[in-house]
């Protein structure tokens, strides 16, 4: 194991640092009335649901507002409904998703039908910026009885209800918010952050706020946090790592198979080891409030990369279908992944690519040298390979000019594209790559530099996200 150099708060900026933490708490955790009134609605609702649930289909709130680690004015109000296991799994969600259209249509409420790896309903209440989920799942005591994906929520609930104090659960509350700052919470594709589970779990196993931005100040890949087995991780760190396919594994104490920190990108934590470092250097409350669009300093930031040192930023724009966004944002991702490396394979290096959606918008762009090739080397293998040297030598001895470089064929030629946004002119144009299934060519555009203000704000917004705050 390398020895890590861990960073602790000096005596005085602990002392600072807890001040803060006090002034921030203030402002996350919810007041005593929204407490009151989520409280009430969940009640409300749970009683709703028990009249026109069948016998044996239990009713759980769960997630944050169950666990008091909700954030203020964000909680949303997550409900179980528990079928017997025992039940074929389709019908377990069908039964589901029909009690819960008969409770909302007593209410009249707005209602979505949502399809994770599972079905869902999310109902959208009166009065209020606040939804409810209500999700069907089996009632399982551990996880082995495990019938479908959602089921250990429940456990979850259990765990972090009989573990947590109430001063971890402010502390929960502090992380999420410290985080969300960064844009790192949440485990969606979008952010690819710490879900709020982990929250609770990094709390749990390193006992606060303040000793969990301790350690990711100094976090070091891999690392494996076997939580139920404080300083383990470290023995069986390879088998994890392989097991998981991951350099960052948090094993989850109610499932051994699972790692919660699964969707956590090595961007996201090197944002939050970032964010923890300059927060122990400098305990400050702005941390928790850079969240919001700048505009202004990207467009700054371009310029100067443009004038100064030659930066392009070429943008492909895209129309996108109705589509939930996890998806489009994968997609998009795969996409751009196969852009980058055709432009690579072409010659051109791409200094840093972003990507944004916004509805039905969406854009990837790259940040690359605005130089013109005008000559790509060929290499060919050595001239004593006999026959794959001459015909190597035939092959490009009309379109190159032909050297020895060692014992090597080197062909000097014009290149087949001569600029990037030739080579995603002919991308979007021929089918030289596939796109995904959900993004179409059609209504695709090109821009560099300077291209329409919604682009160049989605544009913004990525650039802002990768932004090192000193
Ligand atoms: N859950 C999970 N895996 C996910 C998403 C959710 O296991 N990818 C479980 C967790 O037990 C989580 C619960 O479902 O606590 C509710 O999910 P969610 O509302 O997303 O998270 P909360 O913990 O309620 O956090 P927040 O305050 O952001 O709502
Ligand atoms: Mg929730």
């Amino acid at each position: 194991m390398v020895e890590q150099h861990k960073q602790e708060f000096s005596k005085r900026k602990l002392d600072m640092a807890e001040r803060v933490l006090h002034r921030v708490l203030a402002d996350v955790k919810p007041t005593p009335n929204e407490i009151k009134l989520l409280n009430a609605k969940s009640n409300e609702l749970m009683g709703r649901l028990k009249e026109v649930a069948p016998k044996g289909v239990d009713i759980l709130l769960v997630g944050s507002v169950a666990r008091g680690t909700q954030i203020r004015g964000t909680s949303d109000i997550d409900i179980f409904l528990l079928f017997p296991k025992g039940m074929e799994e389709r019908k377990m969600e069908e039964a589901g998703v029909r009690i819960a259209k008969q409770m909302i249509k007593k209410g009249g409420e707005r209602y979505e039908i949502k399809y994770a790896e599972h079905p869902y309903v999310r109902m959208f209440l009166k009065g209020a910026a606040a939804t409810a989920d209500i999700v069907p799942a089996f009632r399982i005591s551990n996880a082995e009885e495990m019938g479908s994906a959602v089921d250990r929520t429940q456990l979850h609930n259990q765990f972090v209800n009989t573990r947590l104090s109430q001063k971890q659960r402010n502390d929960v509350r502090l992380l999420k918010a410290f985080l969300d700052a960064r844009n790192i919470y949440g485990a969606e594709a979008k952010i690819e952050g710490f879900s709020g589970y982990l929250c609770e779990l990094l709390v749990y196993y390193y006992g606060s706020f303040v000793k969990v931005i301790e350690d990711l100040s100094s976090l070091r890949l891999p690392t494996v946090i076997d939580v139920l087995n404080k300083g383990s991780g470290g023995r069986r760190q390879n088998e994890m790592t392989e097991r998981f396919n991951s350099d960052f594994v948090v094993i989850d104490p109610t499932d051994r198979n699972r790692n919660v920190a699964a969707n956590v990108s090595q961007r996201s934590l090197a944002k939050a080891a970032l964010a923890a470092r300059s927060f122990i250097d400098n305990p400050s409350v702005n941390t928790f409030y850079t969240k919001g669009y700048k505009g202004e300093w990207a467009s700054r930031m371009l310029k100067r990369l443009n004038s100064s040192l030659g930066v392009d930023t070429i943008v492909v724009s895209f129309v996108l279908p109705e589509m939930t966004e996890d998806i489009l944002w994968q997609q998009l991702k795969r996409l751009k992944e196969r852009m980058s490396h055709e432009l690579q394979h072409n010659g051109f290096e791409q200094m840093l690519s972003l990507q944004g959606v916004s509805g039905t918008d969406a854009i990837i762009a790259f940040l690359l040298p605005n130089s013109e090739k005008r000559v790509s080397a060929v290499h060919g293998p050595s001239a004593l390979m006999g026959r794959a040297a001459m015909e190597f030598m035939k092959s490009h001895s009309k379109s190159g000019v032909l050297l020895l470089d060692q014992d090597k064929i080197l062909s000097m030629e014009k290149p087949r594209y001569s600029t990037p946004i030739e080579v995603l002119r002919s991308i979007i144009s021929q089918n030289n790559i596939k796109f995904p299934s959900y993004i179409s060519k059609r209504g695709t555009k090109l821009y560099v530099n300077r291209m329409p203000e919604r682009y160049s704000r989605m544009l913004h917004e990525a650039l802002e996200d990768n932004v090192i705050q000193q």
